[in-house]
């Protein structure tokens, strides 16, 4: 049995979408949070999205009282990354750019404790390269949680070529405590949940292009006909088409096959800055 390290304090990096559901749903499971982003608007935001998703929550009565003053008034959070030094579990929830997320895997290595582990929530990059760029390579692990993280009850952990058995009982732990459940994925390019959405969401995206349906039509026939909570576009535009586009062009280089080249339209759109929700415009047009 792989030993498991204490975790009580939990130090987020990034403080868009992911990392402040990720934030919110570390402080409402008891652990004392960190936060922290290079930009004071993003933690403005953040605390505003927090506070919404957790009055909502609290009002079906999924959170008591507790859980939700730990996330409404104990979530410290500021833009100095040293504010991760304390943590013993830092999850990375910056950009899906890997020189940015190498650079904060050293940065993180040098500050953080020698027991800490560093999680990275990236949806596709690799984690053993992330964990090369630190000098604790068994101490680092991908914790792949999904939008909306209060809601949805995966975790996809991905065990890199050095990670330790004790790290990953540790993640594990983490994450049952988060109320989430948890399947392994190997360490190859979009991991599960990516290899097989990523596809789907980027051929509805050449089914648009080719005109084999409207984006109405290519949403619904994948809502009713297959019972999806969202049709592929509609989700595209959820979880941002740069993000999409990012992960799609890692499975198109590092897998040489190009039944994942990224779909024309995808990279017009993206060019546009047409990012889907995020920007009020994507296969959609969402107001505020
Ligand atoms: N916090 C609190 N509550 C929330 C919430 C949040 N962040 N987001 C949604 N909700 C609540 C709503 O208030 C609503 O509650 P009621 O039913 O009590 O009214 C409930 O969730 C359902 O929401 P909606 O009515 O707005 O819409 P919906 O029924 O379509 O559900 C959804 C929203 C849960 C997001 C659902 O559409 C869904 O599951 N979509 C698919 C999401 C998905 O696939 N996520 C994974 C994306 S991939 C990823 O994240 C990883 C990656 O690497 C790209």
């Amino acid at each position: 049995m792989a030993v498991i390290t204490k975790v009580e304090r939990i130090a987020v990096i990034g403080a868009g979408t992911m990392g402040s559901g990720i934030a919110q749903v570390s402080a409402t499971s008891g652990f004392h949070t960190a936060l922290i982003d290079v930009s004071a608007e993003a933690l403005a935001r953040a605390k505003e999205s927090i506070h919404q998703s957790v009055e909502k929550l609290f009002s079906k009565g999924k959170l008591d009282n507790t859980a939700r003053h730990n996330a409404l008034e104990g979530i410290v959070s500021g833009t100095d990354l040293s504010l991760a030094a304390e943590a013993d579990l830092i999850i990375e929830a910056a950009s899906e750019n890997k020189p940015l997320k190498l650079k904060l895997f050293a940065d993180l290595d040098a500050l953080a404790k020698p027991s800490a582990i560093i999680a990275s929530n990236t949806s596709s990059i690799s984690i053993t390269s992330l964990a090369a760029a630190t000098k604790r390579p068994s101490q680092v692990i991908g914790m792949h949680f999904m939008n909306p993280v209060p809601i949805m009850p995966l975790v996809e952990l991905i065990r890199g070529l050095d990670t330790s058995a004790e790290t990953v009982a540790t993640a594990l732990e983490v994450c049952r405590a988060m109320g989430k459940t948890v399947y392994e994925a190997n360490d190859s390019p979009g991991f599960i949940s990516n290899r097989i959405l990523m596809p789907m969401i980027n051929e509805a995206i050449f089914c648009l292009m080719e005109g084999v349906g409207t984006a109405e039509a290519i949403d619904g026939v994948m809502k009713l006909g297959m019972n999806h909570p969202m049709g592929p576009l509609t989700l595209a535009d959820f979880i941002g088409l740069d993000v999409c586009l990012a992960i799609l062009e890692v499975l198109h280089s590092e897998l040489g096959d190009d039944k994942y080249r990224p779909c024309p339209l995808l990279r017009k759109m993206v060019a546009a800055g047409h990012l889907g929700r995020k920007t009020g415009r994507g296969f959609y047009t969402y107001t505020s």
